[in-house]
């Protein structure tokens, strides 16, 4: 065994399997549990007695009962957006028009795509979030801003230029060929940098013409190991729009499909009103769909079926600013709710799987986040179970842990998070 710098205690949630398709005993919860920290990684987890003998030399950092878990992931967030979260009052193309266009054409500066970068990377570490996959602007340096941000705090992070080529205002659109240049030069300057990975970003159908999708699809082919990101059947309003731009195509997947732009690694946002032969071409081709609940609710988008998550790699995501919430608690709490509406009913293990684990898997990172087990990265968010007198007084009674965790997952925020690290470093 490795040796190990830091060793922390406290309740311990890890998983052995997929809740989803393996049963929620899936999910383990050590109640008097120690993970072992060192050069950035898990070394070990176990019982405190064992892990502690193991490593007599370690620091010790006793968390009591606190819930140690792996960092949450967000899987899909658009960082620009971050000072227009919570803007009243409108759906998905008026809200884009409104308030998103105009903000992101801000970060024409440069600087000012720093400091959003730095304001975003340090809100998401303060609500527990390790790692995230970001759309940018249709700025390059926009792209460099997120990157930056995110090495400088040690973070595993995804992000792209977002390409717009058609109904978008005229400073945020660049064309077939400065997307494809543009996204390429980001391509070689960030890709496999430290723990940054570069992610090709049409932002959706109705804003980039045909020939866009196609040298997009293009230059995936020529990096497939990127993953590909892009918005799909979000809004009804939406769909009949890319219908009567798109009118040869099958569905709304298709008009990805036919540019080059369905595949393994394709990570598709949203993905709510699919048709039964959308759904038959993602779970073939394993592709990833992204729930964002707090998105779905606040621009009225739809009720995501939950039950895709059983045969279709998903993920869970704030969707940072249509979504309301940079908080992965608030947004399993609204899975939850969502799934409710639906009649599907999710354990607490369902989600804590999606926000953690489901979402690396998403990202096709299960090998390095996500989870606690030797050899993962160490990236940690340790939760008090009892942040606010609400909280407090409603777990007390709770016979089980999942009884103790779930009231945190409904009503917890960032004054849960007692602390957040990065590949083993404590940074809130
Ligand atoms: N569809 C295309 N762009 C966006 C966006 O920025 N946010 C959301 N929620 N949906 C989109
Ligand atoms: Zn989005």
């Amino acid at each position: 065994m490795s040796n190990a710098d830091t060793v922390l205690l406290g309740q311990v949630l890890s998983f052995a399997g997929d809740p989803f398709t393996d049963g929620i005993d899936a999910a383990r919860i050590d109640r008097s549990g120690a993970v072992a920290l060192g050069a950035g990684k898990i070394i070990a987890q176990g019982p405190a007695d064992t892990i502690r003998a193991a490593h007599p030399q370690a620091r010790v950092v006793d968390y009591g009962s606190d819930l140690i878990s792996a960092g949450f992931i967000d899987a899909h967030v658009h960082y620009p957006q971050t000072a227009i979260i919570a803007s009243w009052g409108k759906r998905l193309i008026d809200w884009l028009n409104t308030y998103t266009f105009p903000e992101e054409a801000r970060f024409g500066d440069a600087a000012y795509a720093g400091e959003i970068a730095q304001r975003y990377t340090g809100l998401a570490l303060a609500h527990g979030t390790t790692s995230f996959c970001s759309y940018g602007t249709i700025h390059p340096a926009s792209v460099d801003a997120i990157f930056a941000a995110a090495s400088a705090r040690g973070m595993r992070a995804w992000a792209g230029k977002t390409c717009m080529d058609r109904n978008a205002p005229d400073n945020l659109r660049d064309s077939a060929q400065s997307a494809y240049d543009d996204s390429a030069a980001l391509i070689a300057k960030w890709h496999g940098a430290g723990r940054m990975s570069y992610v090709i970003t049409p932002r959706f159908s109705p804003t980039s013409t045909p020939d866009q999708l196609s040298a997009l699809g293009a230059l995936w082919a020529e990096n497939p190991n990127c993953l590909m990101q892009t918005h799909l059947s979000e809004q009804v309003d939406e769909i009949a729009w890319v219908k009567s731009l798109f009118p040869s195509a099958r569905d709304y997947l298709d008009t990805y499909e036919a540019h080059g732009l369905l595949g393994k690694g394709g990570i598709y946002g949203h993905a709510i009103h699919l048709e039964p032969r959308e759904i038959d071409r993602l779970r073939e081709v394993d592709a990833s769909v992204v729930h964002c609940p707090t998105s779905n609710t606040f621009i009225g988008s739809g009720l995501f079926d939950m039950g895709l998550a059983a045969s279709i790699r998903t993920g869970l995501a704030t969707d940072t600013g249509g979504g309301s919430s940079f908080s992965m608690l608030r947004t399993m709490a609204a899975a939850y709710e969502v799934a409710q509406l639906r009649g599907q009913s999710l354990h607490p293990a369902h989600l804590w799987y999606l926000a953690t684990a489901g979402s690396a898997r998403a990202l096709h990172a299960s090998h390095q986040i996500g989870n606690i087990a030797a050899g993962m990265e160490a990236d940690l968010t340790i939760l008090n179970l009892s942040s606010t007198p609400a909280i407090a007084q409603a777990s007390a009674h709770a016979q089980t842990l999942w009884q103790q965790l779930f009231p945190t997952i409904m009503m917890g925020d960032d004054r849960a998070i007692r602390a957040t690290y990065v590949a083993g470093v404590k940074t809130v």
